[in-house]
């Protein structure tokens, strides 16, 4: 059976980009791979709304995150972080093993830390060297909505700002330049909708610079090798060439659709699960003030069995959803609601999970769950 994958990544992927991988091996120090290059660049610049350069990491988000730790943060810097969820754990530890200090905003899970604690964290500690911030906390689907106030407070302070967008980047409006960010990190798998195996990060020219000019001792992760070597259009190291040119296609279908219209796209989507849940009777894990647009995260009953649920779901339905992490293991599932996200989708997850759910024994209302997906669903074009 063909499978309906909603996790918050990886998520279904386009035919053409699909096909676009079959594409035969080419040389990656020649004149056609030179061109694929110039046309990710371009495409991405205008995706992420920048004149700073777009960098194609072979590596997953992981990397990519890594790499925008590693290629800023020295040893003794004080550098800001939110923590949230399990990314932003992850990122300050990665900000603690180059040997910074990292100050952690943190928020209860579910929830997002407020701009003010980020200000306060500004004036109470001298010079900051960067702030990161994960602008979509995937393990609690939880979203942040001040980064453009972010942005201006670190141009304020002369501090960088870092986006790890892995999980919401082309599904929620995050207009790089416009909202002064140094470096957003996102992944392949994600709201771009093309297969895992690509991190691609946006890099503005001060941070460029700086990197330049202070360059990581690393060989593989070293983001000033990747600037010099794309002048003459390549990469320093051999490209994920299949993904390369999945990546062509995918900006193609995001430049195609519009950027406006796709966050707008996500956001009813995103909507409309959050109103189907609420009226069958299921909780949403995150506050609702800060629930994120790309990945819903839902509180199952009391005692609720996870993986039979989910393998109910995924056998009878073929959809696949995921589960929770770390201490909300079995405690909630969560709905990648990203990159081809439409009307099939919604109807298909909510009804999947609400019968599901119902012939488990759960008392939820399969019929109110339906109609409020329809009827969220129904300023989609
Ligand atoms: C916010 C965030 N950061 C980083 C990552 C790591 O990405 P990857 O699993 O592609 O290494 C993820 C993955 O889900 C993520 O959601």
């Amino acid at each position: 059976m063909k499978k309906l994958i909603m996790l918050p990544g990886p998520t279904n992927v386009p035919e053409p980009v699909m096909r676009a991988m079959l594409e035969p091996m080419i040389n990656h120090r020649s004149t056609s791979f030179s061109k694929l290059l110039k046309r990710i660049m371009e495409k991405g610049q205008k995706i992420f709304q920048t004149s700073g350069d777009i960098i194609g990491l072979t590596t997953s988000g992981t990397g990519g995150v890594e790499a925008s730790v590693t290629n800023l943060v020295k040893k003794g810097d004080k550098v800001i972080v939110t923590v949230f969820g399990e990314f932003g754990t992850r990122l300050s530890e990665e900000i603690e093993d180059m040997g910074a200090h990292a100050i952690k905003i943190t928020a209860p899970f579910g929830d997002a830390p407020s701009i003010s604690a980020v200000e306060e964290a500004f004036q109470k500690n001298g010079k900051v060297k960067a702030l990161y911030v994960v602008a979509n906390e995937t393990s609690t689907g939880v979203a942040v909505r001040w980064l453009k106030q972010a942005g201006d407070l670190c141009s304020k302070h002369g501090a960088f700002f870092v986006a790890d967008a892995v999980s919401n980047f082309g599904g929620d409006d995050i207009p790089v330049d416009a909202y002064n960010i140094d470096v957003c990190v996102t992944a392949s798998q994600k709201c771009i909708a093309a297969p895992p195996g690509l991190a691609i990060l946006s890099v503005g020219k001060r941070a460029k610079q700086y990197m330049l000019d202070n360059p990581p001792p690393m060989q593989y992760l070293n983001l000033p090798r990747y600037f010099k070597y794309a002048e003459r259009g390549e990469t320093p190291f051999t490209p994920v060439l299949p993904l390369y040119w999945a990546l062509d296609a995918a900006f193609d279908i995001m430049l195609e659709e519009g950027m406006e219209k796709r966050i707008q796209r996500h956001k009813i989507c995103a909507d409309a699960f959050y109103s189907a849940f609420k009226a069958a009777g299921l909780e949403t894990f995150a506050n609702p003030q800060n629930r994120s647009n790309t990945v819903v995260a839902l509180e199952y009953p009391q005692g609720f069995n996870d993986k039979q649920f989910r393998g109910a779901v995924e056998d009878n339905y073929g959809v696949v959803l995921a589960g929770g992490f770390g201490e909300y293991s079995g405690k909630l599932f969560r709905v990648g609601s990203m990159g081809e996200v439409h009307r099939y989708h919604v109807m298909t997850t909510v009804a999947a999970v609400v019968n599901t759910m119902k012939q488990m024994g759960t008392h939820v209302n399969v019929e109110a769950g339906l109609s409020a997906a329809v009827s969220g669903l129904k300023s989609l074009s």
